[in-house]
């Protein structure tokens, strides 16, 4: 069945008019209303159309136009070389297709080689020096026409206003991307929120919010930096035969350009740099969407020329997009090991950040209200990485005459006890402690796993069955267990039960601060688990010791004191203890070392990045083993980050917080002697 031609032109201009919306309140607002992959969508499926219809393409299609309008408070630059734009693939095949595309126009047998650059989500520039000074600065509006951000521009530490070096053309029109890094993001957001001002959705919106004030010192304040990747206008002088090479010589001429941009023969080489970028994405620090393939040749480039509004070239290369659309079709409450409450969006199936999500964290009940999601409501999803995925926001535009607000629950939904919400917390509790089954299979589940008791194979299904059967109650009774009982249970069959009870028996061997820190109990993570296990001489100890004694352990404070000291004093964790000691579960009394063994007591490490030498987790047990602490993540209380290859943001953070960085030859020094 075909459509009709009117249906057809129909859809045409519906699909024109809500492109335009959108490019508007993208470009000139600031403020878009939908994900970029559905305005992708959008425009793919209005390009197809015109595609299968040339006789209803038109010039102001949005199509046949790079971007949008200038806003009329700022001057206006033409650009005397439009600024173009870069068509997509997603798919491999799409790749080849480009490549070979390209090898046919040039009649070229060989692998073609390419300039392999990521592709920067901030907003485009074009910046002008004239003798080596920057005169204008613009953003690149419809392509043609752009708004004159010299006074902003000016205020990006990156950017230089004077070129280093020499040998730079008379007018040289460099053109790149401006972007807020991710720390710089979050921290700006954090301050923001601090405040109660408004904060921003994504590193996108607020690099492109930034350099689009009209006050030049709010600029100044926000953290943009630049990537330059290519040239506009070029007078009284010459440029290398290479984009390759005109990207080193900005580079020396004080221009920035991406630390991963290379050269790459052949679609095999393409596809191993988008591998490659894949894999390094997350540990970036800034946000990309893809990557960009350029043909390297400036002469082939001049023989490809160009369609419409895009080189011949060059290609975009899009990532599976991080953030999409979808329907909320309810939203429920999961109890977690502590008794948190956390609201969860049960979803309709989007593919998003390469996978299908159904749920999405929604946080806590203060983040549902101040974010005011509501079943029935269409939000954007995240998922960057291995994070959870989170709803951003709620589309306003989008909600439905109906939606239901869904408010925090007075008990438990597992177990029925009172749910409570101390005042001035954002985070409200079930009260029933290992009463509830959801409670209680979180804490076994906790005390099961690698960096805890280790029991190999112990998963969370099983433990939903041990414990729904009614075979565990408690930590203690994992130890009961006898392969005849497993064996029962579903698809478990002799051998895994066998294996089990093995590995169960094998967990019993294990340290004081493994033990201490599968009890899960609240704040006390490995680093303190460490700390309590380093500082008292056994379990008796720890479980005797008086608030105040507890908090002369370092960087315990009062609230953890009162969470360790509340624990020991309830009788049926004492005895869930004394069972476990009971079926053999034992470690060896740590010696107190000599003074000279715990040089680097006191002393605060955070590892980031690959290490060549040992795994980070080995790298920590030695920190700890010298009295020193290992931590997650870089806080002013950092003393030393211990950076390996691919170090990401959290470098960047320690940079910021000036605290010492060492590479691993230094770390390797320091645990050495
Ligand atoms: S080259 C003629 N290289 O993507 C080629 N663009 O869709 C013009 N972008 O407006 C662009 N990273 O804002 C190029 N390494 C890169 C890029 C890049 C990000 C943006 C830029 C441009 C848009 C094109």
């Amino acid at each position: 069945m075909t459509r009709s031609a009117s249906k057809i032109e129909q859809r045409v201009r519906e699909l024109r008019a809500e492109i335009e919306h959108h490019n508007y309140r993208y470009f000139v607002l600031d403020d878009p209303e939908i994900p970029d992959a559905e305005f992708d969508r959008l425009v793919r499926e209005l390009k197809t159309l015109e595609d299968a219809h040339p006789e209803l393409l038109t010039p102001d299609s949005p199509t046949q136009r790079v971007g949008s309008y200038a806003l009329s408070a700022f001057g206006e630059v033409r650009h005397r070389v439009p600024m173009l734009s870069l068509d997509n693939a997603f798919e491999p095949e799409e790749v080849e297709a480009f490549d070979a595309r390209v090898r046919d126009r040039l009649d070229h047998d060989g692998p073609i080689e390419y300039a392999c650059e990521p592709k920067l989500d901030g907003l485009a520039v074009s910046i002008v020096y004239e003798d080596g000074v920057l005169v204008q600065a613009a953003t690149r509006g419809d392509g043609t026409t752009g708004e004159d951000v010299t006074h902003n521009v000016r205020t990006v530490k990156s950017v230089p206003l004077r070129l280093h070096g020499k040998g730079w053309p008379g007018v040289l029109e460099a053109r790149g991307e401006v972007f807020m890094p991710i720390a710089g993001f979050e921290a700006m957001n954090r301050r923001a929120q601090e405040r109660g001002e408004k904060t921003f959705v994504n590193p996108r919106n607020a690099a492109a919010g930034s350099l689009r004030q009209l006050d030049p010192r709010v600029t100044a304040e926000r953290p943009l930096e630049v990537y330059f990747y290519g040239v506009g206008l070029i007078e009284r002088g010459g440029l290398p035969e290479r984009h390759s090479q005109i990207l080193g010589s900005l580079r020396k001429w004080g221009l920035r350009t991406a630390p991963e941009a290379t050269v790459k023969r052949g679609v095999e080489g393409l596809l191993d740099y988008y591998g490659q970028m894949l894999v390094r994405r997350p540990s970036l620090g800034y946000q990309i969407d893809g990557v960009v393939y350029k043909v390297d040749s400036l002469s082939l480039q001049q023989e490809l020329g160009y369609v419409a509004r895009a080189p011949r070239w060059a290609i975009a290369h899009k990532f599976p997009a991080e953030e999409e659309m979808t329907t909320i079709r309810d939203i429920e409450w999961q109890v977690g090991r502590t008794g948190a409450l956390t609201p969860v969006a049960r979803l309709e199936p989007v593919f998003v950040g390469g996978v299908t999500v159904s749920n999405a964290t929604l946080h806590n009940i203060d983040e549902l209200h101040r974010k005011d999601v509501r079943v029935g409501d269409t939000v954007v999803i995240r998922r960057a990485g291995d994070v959870i995925p989170e709803v951003v926001e709620v589309l306003a535009e989008r909600r439905p005459l109906h939606t239901r607000i869904v408010r925090l629950p007075e008990s438990c939904p597992v177990c029925g006890s009172a749910v409570v919400k101390p005042e001035g917390e954002a985070v409200a509790r079930c009260s029933g402690g290992l009463y509830c089954g959801a409670q209680r299979k979180e804490s076994l589940r906790h005390f099961a796993s690698r960096r805890a008791m280790d029991v190999e194979g112990l998963g969370a299904k099983l433990i939903d069955q041990l414990v729904d059967a009614g075979y565990v109650k408690n930590a203690a009774d994992l130890y009961g267990l006898t392969a005849d009982r497993l064996a029962g249970l579903d698809r478990m069959g002799e051998k895994s039960a066998g294996n089990l009870v093995d590995a169960l028996e094998k967990s019993k061997k294990t340290t004081l601060a493994r033990f201490l820190y599968s009890l899960g109990i609240r704040d006390v993570g490995e680093a303190t688990a460490h700390a309590l296990a380093g500082h008292f001489a056994s379990l008796e100890e720890i479980s005797e010791a008086s608030m105040e004694k507890l908090e002369e352990v370092p960087d315990i404070g009062p609230v953890v004191a009162q969470h360790i000291h509340g624990f020991f004093r309830e009788q049926h964790n004492r005895d869930v203890i004394d069972a476990l000691r009971r079926s053999g579960v034992e470690w060896a009394s740590p010696p107190k070392k000599p003074a000279a063994e715990r040089r680097l007591s006191g002393k605060t490490f955070v590892i980031t990045g690959t290490l060549s030498g040992m795994t980070r987790e080995e790298a920590q047990d030695r920190i700890r083993a010298l009295g020193g602490k290992a931590t997650g993540s870089v806080s002013a209380k950092t003393d030393y980050l211990v950076a390996g290859s691919d170090p990401g943001s959290k470098r960047q953070k320690a940079e910021k917080l000036g605290i010492p960085i060492l590479d691993e030859k230094a770390f390797q020094a320091l645990i050495a002697n």
